[in-house]
């Protein structure tokens, strides 16, 4: 069982692109909706929320996890296995790291939330890889607000992401990262702000790929369980967007 874990509905992105590419894996989900957004909280606090997350999700048989979620990739991931040594563990920021790597990109812009930029988490490794890549980085608080009100196509947000990213434009960047689990909901509004002529790396199809790679048990059929720490209409039309049919939704409440 794969076990996936976000601060709430956006690492959906992650889960649908896995099970794209690995159908039969049968996966258990939890977003933590009662404290969503961790994007501007302290690591403390991440770290304490994803290891509650984690032992719920072995207590349920999860085998292997994936760290959906940027901020927490960002903040979480040593943290998360050092206390858990033998899980198998994946992170959406790893899988970024080796594609800029391969594709010898030479300028790159990471966006993503203020916690996950303050980190750098995508420079250190990258500037070891390639010591010469030029960096650019920008956290864009207002975009899940806009995205979780379902306004990705909003007039408002592409003026916002102007203001955020036009600054980029004559940089010569040749990618940007997607450095949270609901930018691929707007990404052609980032690629816009670009004239186009930029490319988009997109974290839930990385790590998809990943766990492709790594998938070498044998599938299990069944159901895959999302739970929620908790629950609203609001949720509901935003999951459905997402995942479309009717998933299996359960609620599951954590410690404060
Ligand atoms: N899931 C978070 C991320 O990918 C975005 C939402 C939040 O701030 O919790 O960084």
């Amino acid at each position: 069982m794969l076990g996936i874990f976000d601060s709430g509905v956006g690492g959906l992105t992650v889960a649908k692109e896995i099970k794209k590419l690995v159908p039969r894996q049968r996966i258990i989900y939890f977003g933590d909706t009662a404290r969503v957004p961790w994007g501007n909280k302290s690591q403390e606090t991440i770290q304490k929320y994803s290891e509650e997350i984690v032992r719920f999700l072995v207590s349920k048989g999860a085998k292997k996890i994936v760290i959906a979620c940027n901020t927490a990739s960002a903040l979480t991931r040593e943290y998360l296995q050092e206390r858990y040594p033998s899980m198998i563990f994946y992170d959406v920021i790893d899988p970024c790291v080796k594609k800029i790597h391969i594709e010898k990109i030479s300028r790159a812009l990471i966006i993503g939330t203020r916690a996950t930029i303050k980190s750098k988490a995508y420079e250190y490794p990258l500037l070891e890889l390639l010591p010469r890549i030029k960096m650019y980085s920008q956290a864009c608080p207002l975009f899940v607000p806009f995205i979780e009100e379902g306004l990705q196509e909003d007039r408002l947000l592409r003026e916002i992401t102007k203001k955020y990213l036009s600054r980029f434009v004559k940089k010569d960047i040749e990618c940007v990262i997607l450095g949270c689990t609901h930018y691929p909901l707007m990404k052609n509004i980032i690629k816009t702000v670009f004239n186009g002529k930029v490319k988009i790396i997109n974290a839930a199809q990385e790590v998809a790929l990943q766990v492709k790679d790594g998938c070498h048990d044998k599938h299990l059929d069944g159901d895959d369980i999302f739970y929620f720490s908790d629950w609203s209409e609001h949720n509901e039309s935003f999951v459905k967007n997402i995942i479309g049919n009717k998933p299996n939704i359960k609620i599951h409440r954590l410690g404060s």
